[in-house]
């Protein structure tokens, strides 16, 4: 039967308002809703009861592909017809849905589902400069580790596009990955120490270093991703000027990679809600980082970061 579900698209977790139905999967995730009614066009399918439904054979596409990766995210992005807002829009909400996925079950058949999505997003923001503007300018600010790994890979993907845009000897499938999942370890850390309120002890503090070397084990264990990438996770928290964690190295011996993530991570860390801090507006978090903070950076990166930010800010 075709249905229309009467409520805008971002308020449940189908890509379109209008659609046939053509699985069970799809009649299970209506029922799990919060949706109270749905309407049937009979104009352009079937009647309630035309046929057992019920009955209908599993969909064959394995289930924590499915469970993982939401549905019709893939779709989507590969949609010639959907305008570009909309699409950086339903790029940025899905992304959410699967890493908060991806977070809560980091299994290497899960992190090998959401790196294969991961590509197509880089595949979309390389190629697509219009959906990479509007992503650009709706990362949103809450305090989940699952927004800020999409906030970081988004924009750390944009920087090494800007970076790397004439060069082909970068695998920017494999970046967006490392940049995607460049919080993984935080899975191996206490989930009060991640969700507490307010400021962590000295102890806390040495366990929550720790997540750059729990990620990289886990993409070791399971085998995903390239060494580069793995590095990403690794020194995503290195600093410069050799104040950074886990291993305190500084300047060239961070790698190019890790200085791109290092970047977007901060500026998403001060631009996002934190229990114990309000968000600070995009051009303030900017100030910060080259006033206070540049000997932080890569100088090059970052002025590259900030003219990035203002280009997507202008147009
Ligand atoms: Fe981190």
């Amino acid at each position: 039967m075709y249905i229309n579900l009467p409520t805008s698209w971002m308020s449940h977790s189908f890509i379109k308002n209008k659609f046939l139905i053509t699985s069970r999967s799809q009649i299970d995730k209506i029922i799990q809703s919060s949706l109270k009614e749905i309407k049937i066009d009979t104009s352009l399918g079937k009647d309630l009861i035309d046929e057992v439904i019920a009955d209908e054979p599993s969909p064959s596409v394995p289930e924590t592909v499915q469970k993982v990766v939401p549905e019709g995210l893939r779709e989507m992005i590969r949609d010639p017809k959907l305008a570009s807002d909309k699409k950086a829009q339903a790029v940025q909400h899905y992304s959410q849905d699967m890493m908060k996925n991806l977070l809560e079950s980091p299994t290497a058949e899960n992190i090998g589902a959401v790196m294969t999505t991961v590509s197509e997003i880089v595949d979309l923001i390389v190629t697509d400069d219009d959906t990479n503007h509007y992503l650009l300018n709706i990362t949103s600010h809450d305090f989940a580790t699952y927004t800020h790994s999409v906030n970081v890979g988004i924009l750390s993907i944009s920087l090494a596009k800007a970076l790397y845009r004439k060069s082909d000897n970068h695998d920017m499938h494999a970046l967006g990955s490392g940049f995607f999942l460049h919080d993984l370890g935080k899975t191996r850390i206490d989930q009060s120490i991640i969700n507490k309120p307010g400021k962590l002890t000295e102890q806390e503090w040495n366990e929550m270093r720790g997540h750059p070397n729990h990620g990289f084990e886990i993409l070791t264990e399971t085998d995903k991703l390239n060494k580069e990438s793995r590095i990403i996770v690794l020194q995503h928290h290195e600093r410069n000027d050799g104040s950074g964690y886990p291993l305190g190295i500084k300047g060239d011996d961070i790698h190019p990679y890790g200085r791109i993530c290092s970047v977007a991570d901060v500026y998403d860390a001060l631009t996002s809600i934190r229990p114990y801090k309000p968000k600070i507006p995009p051009f303030e978090a900017l100030r910060i980082m080259q006033k206070e903070m540049l000997h932080h950076f890569h100088r090059d990166v970052f002025e590259r970061f900030v003219l990035l930010l203002a280009a997507a800010e202008k147009t």
